[in-house]
């Protein structure tokens, strides 16, 4: 079968159709479904009643996936979902919604900060898939920016400053940004800054990107202040409407990113509605700078 992509976005996201994910698909519909990706960054799939194992399934087509429990901040007794899976939802392990001041609902607003997932880890993420099982009414959109299409609208002095520099990327940076400040001791050593280029190429389209996100506290060989207005200067830039794509999400919507080459945010919504959302996420293949002893 091949699938159909509809553009969403004058620069990127595609609504792919002619694709079934509560089935294996075959070598050829992998292959195409990475092809479009390769291009389109972000891909929407409508209608996905997609069980855990087949988007466990679905998701493992692209590579190895990543176990997200690694920062502790819930135990394992009280995760919801097999630990292959990012808990996005707001609810707790028996389903009822997290309370206003619950410490896993305030630690994961970090996800309304612009940001790739997982840059924090020294091999960062590839795709992430998100499955919308439950969505609200209002609000709760998802924004993703096209960090290839924001490159290329740097002038060549900008592009020349930034080609080589390395960032330090830590969800201590993005919690801080949070005031998220009462981490434990063990929390705060599986959150050890790992460093990441500034710039990136894609393997397959060969396009530049700029490799921001909210988990950068200091670029290497830059002092912190001068570093970080620089970083919130360049993510104001990146992050103009003409780059940034809203999903209004649809039950069952399924949007899988490529985290190399775009951000993406949560949007604020009704903390005492349900919002069950599950992502897989596939591992990258190599840190993007060689490993050294900080960054191991
Ligand atoms: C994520 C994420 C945003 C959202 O799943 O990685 O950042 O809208 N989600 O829930
Ligand atoms: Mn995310």
């Amino acid at each position: 079968m091949t699938i159909g992509i509809h553009p969403l976005h004058p620069l990127f996201v595609g609504e792919v159709s002619g694709a079934d994910l509560t089935r294996p698909l075959s070598v050829a519909e992998i292959a195409e479904i990475e092809a479009a990706i390769a291009t389109y960054a972000v891909l929407v799939f409508r209608d996905q009643r997609i069980t855990d194992e087949q988007q466990l399934g679905f998701s493992e087509c692209f590579g190895s996936l990543e176990h997200t429990g690694g920062t502790g901040i819930s135990k394992p007794s009280e995760q919801r979902l097999h630990p292959a899976f990012a808990d996005v939802s707001n609810l707790d392990v028996g389903g009822e919604v997290l309370a206003r001041d619950n410490r896993r609902r305030l630690y994961s607003l970090g996800n309304m900060l612009w940001h790739s997932d997982s840059s924090f880890k020294a091999v960062p993420a590839k795709y992430s898939l998100l499955s919308g099982r439950v969505v609200v009414d209002k609000g709760g959109e998802t924004e993703f920016a096209d960090m290839r299409a924001a490159y290329d609208s740097f002038d060549d002095a900008t592009k020349a400053e930034i080609e080589d520099l390395v960032c330090e990327h830590s969800l201590m940076y993005s919690r801080d940004v949070l005031g998220f400040e009462d981490l434990t001791e063990i929390e705060k050593a599986t959150m050890r800054p790992v460093r990441q280029v500034l710039v990136r190429t894609h393997p397959v389209s060969g396009r530049k990107s700029v490799y921001l996100a909210s988990h950068i506290g200091k670029i290497i060989g830059w002092p912190v202040p001068e570093a970080r207005a620089f970083i919130r200067d360049l993510t104001e830039q990146v992050t103009q409407p003409e780059f940034v794509y809203r999903h209004v999400w649809r039950p069952f919507d399924l949007v899988m990113w490529d985290n190399r080459c775009t951000m993406h945010r949560a949007r604020r919504y009704d903390a005492t509605s349900v919002r069950d959302m599950r992502r897989t996420t596939v591992a990258g293949d190599a840190p993007t700078v060689a490993m050294g002893p900080s960054n191991i």
